[in-house]
């Protein structure tokens, strides 16, 4: 396996080597050390609000491709497990519904809704049964702004990961947004992952590809700021452009703050707007197919609205130019590259996470 060790001087790096993005057998291996490490966002929790109600789904489809499940109980209490039958193997809940049990459909094992063994017809002179392995393995999840998240073999909690955003954010009604499907939608992109994310990671690009977005920033005011597994992108607005209303004592007090761009280790964007939150879910489909969702969180009587058409403008342009990148690194000269020390902070911390991600 190449090695993807990541130079922690920036000044002296070098970038991720272009086998990573072009290599089907990386892809491969970094279903278990990336994607199965790490927190994946999963439906808004709304998915399971009332007790005894079941939300069956599949972790990360054609990438990880494990089945899972969560359930309220009655005590209200949230649980989530796989949702493989211990007998033979059959999906237990095949679709979203309520009842205060879960039994397979196929010979009748039946589960209480936190995943413990209750029943199983013609079983009496079974031995050693039920064991520790009839129950359904519980499987490690998190909440967070109304969102469930999972992660099968987590290096930290969701909690700790995102410390830095709360904290910053902690004056912002992050628990009280509310979904928007109408300025919701996804986005199919010719591009491995990670070269999405590379282009997310910097500002460096926005003069040279976004003149729309551009017009809106004081560009020599772009901030970044590296946390263990989040960074963050700071860009002040012009004169005239929508900003936060930030409280005095904050550390952004007397700021013109047009987004705090959050980006969470390995494919979460949180963009934080004065209106509320732009979430982008980067799922790869394949080692050269991505799926980009984004969806909109309002926060509670805002008066402001995304800015739809500059959110669409700036996601076309970025897709064009990591379209055009996903080319250019088939190229047989191409073989890495170096990174800028004051604007690429942000992309060297993100190959610094693969790098020890992938061992
Ligand atoms: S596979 Fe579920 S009861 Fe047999
Ligand atoms: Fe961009």
């Amino acid at each position: 396996m190449e090695n993807f060790g990541i130079n922690p001087n920036i000044n002296q790096a070098y970038t991720l080597p272009a086998a990573f993005y072009r290599s089907p057998t990386t892809f491969e291996q970094s279903k278990e050390q990336i994607f199965a490490q790490t927190w994946q966002w999963i439906e808004d929790v709304d998915v399971v609000k009332v007790p005894m109600q079941h939300y069956p789904f599949t972790l990360l489809k054609g990438v990880i491709d494990e089945p899972l499940l969560f359930t309220r109980n009655r005590e209200g209490q949230l649980h989530c497990m796989s949702n493989v039958c211990t007998h033979r193997g059959k999906i237990i809940v095949e679709k979203p519904g309520r009842g205060r049990l879960l039994s397979c459909g196929y010979h009748g094992r039946c589960f209480q809704l936190d995943g413990t063994f209750k029943s199983m017809p013609e079983f009496k002179e079974a031995e050693n049964f039920p064991s520790e392995e009839d129950h359904l393995t519980k499987i490690p999840f998190s909440e967070w702004m109304g969102m469930l998240f999972v992660s099968l073999n987590p290096k930290a909690s969701l909690e700790e990961m995102t410390q830095p955003i709360r904290e910053r954010l902690s004056w912002l009604p992050l628990e009280e947004m509310t979904y928007d499907a109408s300025t919701s939608k996804d986005y199919f992109v010719n591009a491995n992952w990670a070269l999405y994310c590379d282009n997310y990671l910097e500002g460096f690009h926005i003069p040279f590809v976004h003149p729309g977005l551009n017009e809106a920033l004081e560009f020599d005011k772009y901030d970044y700021e590296i946390f263990p597994y989040c960074n963050l992108q700071l860009s002040i607005g012009k004169e005239g452009e929508p900003c936060f209303d930030i409280p005095e004592g904050h550390q952004d007090f007397g700021k013109r703050v047009y987004a705090y761009y959050y980006w969470l280790f390995p494919n979460l964007m949180l963009n934080f707007y004065p209106w509320g939150l732009s979430l982008n879910i980067v799922s790869p489909l394949s080692h050269n197919t991505t799926k980009i969702s984004f969806r909109s969180y309002l926060f509670p009587n805002s008066k402001m609205s995304p800015n739809e058409s500059r959110l669409d403008d700036t996601e076309m342009e970025d897709e064009e130019v990591v379209e055009s990148v996903q080319l250019g690194i088939q190229s047989r000269y191409y073989k890495r590259g170096r990174f800028s020390p004051t604007m690429e902070q942000g992309v060297h911390h993100f190959h610094s996470l693969i790098g020890n991600y992938m061992g």
